[in-house]
């Protein structure tokens, strides 16, 4: 019998330069899907404008998380991927939605509270964030989300939203499940909290060597003496552990066990390590950068793709709700 796809989706938001946080969390997880799932992929851009950035930084940054996800693997071949403002019905989906979703779902949202406590201005961009994020999801018709855990709560409210939605208009969404990146929580930054823009403790991906190499040479590390065993319950032992084999983890593990290990020769084995995994990424990257037209092909194919399936369900929702002139009286 064969096997009926998955359809996966998830966004992210671009946010400036890629960081191994991202690579190991969603990312390189939603690459790993393309080969047996039905992959959908997309720079949340309407997102990203909650935050009121820059526009002219915006918009550079949006053409980079392109370049950035095609370099590292996801092939717009197998893969429906594209810019969220280019297919804006899910714009009308949020509003037809915002009207059926109860205030007291929104004031729960975890998210909206951490960033207004970060110091974030609130606005309604923000406030309605979840139902954005609900929009996209349930659009597509997704069944799986994959997402780092600080989003499970979103997908959350996604299902509730449809519930909500399904009982009182008509049954039309399918209930997405999430699927949680429990890694993303996990991998450190540089001063070991995690790996995140915001604590400005990140190792780029694509950035300039000299900066990669500055980043790992300034892991914090403990004073243990040269003599003495060391901890591997620490960032340096864990990030290197990302990028090794079993032997070359299984010999950091005894060196690390007995004396004379020194933190500076691993940091520089990590950098090399790292210098090496996202060499050819890197060479790619160069590549796509200078050829705005092929990105540019790609966007307007991956948004095509994204329109027909958003238009279907966006035409069931609006007769389900009564917009549009009734032409069967
Ligand atoms: N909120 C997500 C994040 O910041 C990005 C996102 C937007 C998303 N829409 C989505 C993720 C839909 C999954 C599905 O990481």
């Amino acid at each position: 019998m064969k096997k009926t796809k998955k359809r996966i989706l998830s966004g992210i938001q671009p946010s400036g330069f890629l960081h191994l946080g991202n690579y190991f969390g969603m990312m390189s997880k939603m690459i790993e899907y393309q080969d047996q799932d039905d992959l959908y992929c997309f720079i949340a851009d309407f997102h990203a404008l909650t935050t009121n950035p820059n526009p002219k930084i915006l918009s550079k940054n949006i053409y980079n998380a392109v370049c950035d996800f095609i370099a590292l693997g996801l092939n717009p071949d197998k893969t429906t991927f594209w810019v969220q403002s280019d297919v804006p019905e899910v714009t009308e989906l949020a509003w037809i939605l915002s009207s059926y979703t109860n205030l007291g779902l929104m004031e729960r949202s975890t998210t909206y509270k951490d960033k207004i406590a970060k110091g974030i201005k609130p606005n309604m961009g923000l406030y309605s964030y979840p139902i954005l994020m609900a929009a996209d999801i349930l659009l597509f018709n997704s069944n799986v989300v994959p997402v780092g855990k600080d989003q499970k709560q979103h997908i959350e409210i996604a299902r509730d939203i449809a519930n909500k939605f399904n009982a009182s208009c008509g049954d039309v969404f399918i209930l997405p499940e999430p699927d949680i990146v429990e890694k993303t929580q996990l991998i450190p930054g540089i001063d070991g909290q995690k790996m995140s823009k915001s604590y400005n403790n990140t190792i780029p991906i694509f950035g300039e060597e000299e900066i990669i190499r500055k980043k790992v040479m300034s892991i914090k590390t403990d004073n243990t003496p040269i003599n003495q065993p060391k901890n591997k319950d620490t960032t340096l032992f864990y990030l290197y552990c990302l990028f090794a084999n079993k032997n070359e983890k299984l010999s950091l593990s005894k060196s690390y066990d007995s004396p004379g290990l020194r933190y500076g020769d691993v940091k520089i084995e990590l950098f090399q390590k790292i210098m090496d995994y996202f060499a050819p990424f890197r060479e790619k990257r160069a590549v796509l950068q200078s050829k705005p037209d092929y990105i540019n092909d790609i966007l307007n194919i991956g948004a095509e793709k994204a329109k027909a399936i958003a238009s279907e369900t966006l035409d069931k929702v609006r007769a389900l709700v009564g917009l549009g002139v009734a032409n069967d009286l």
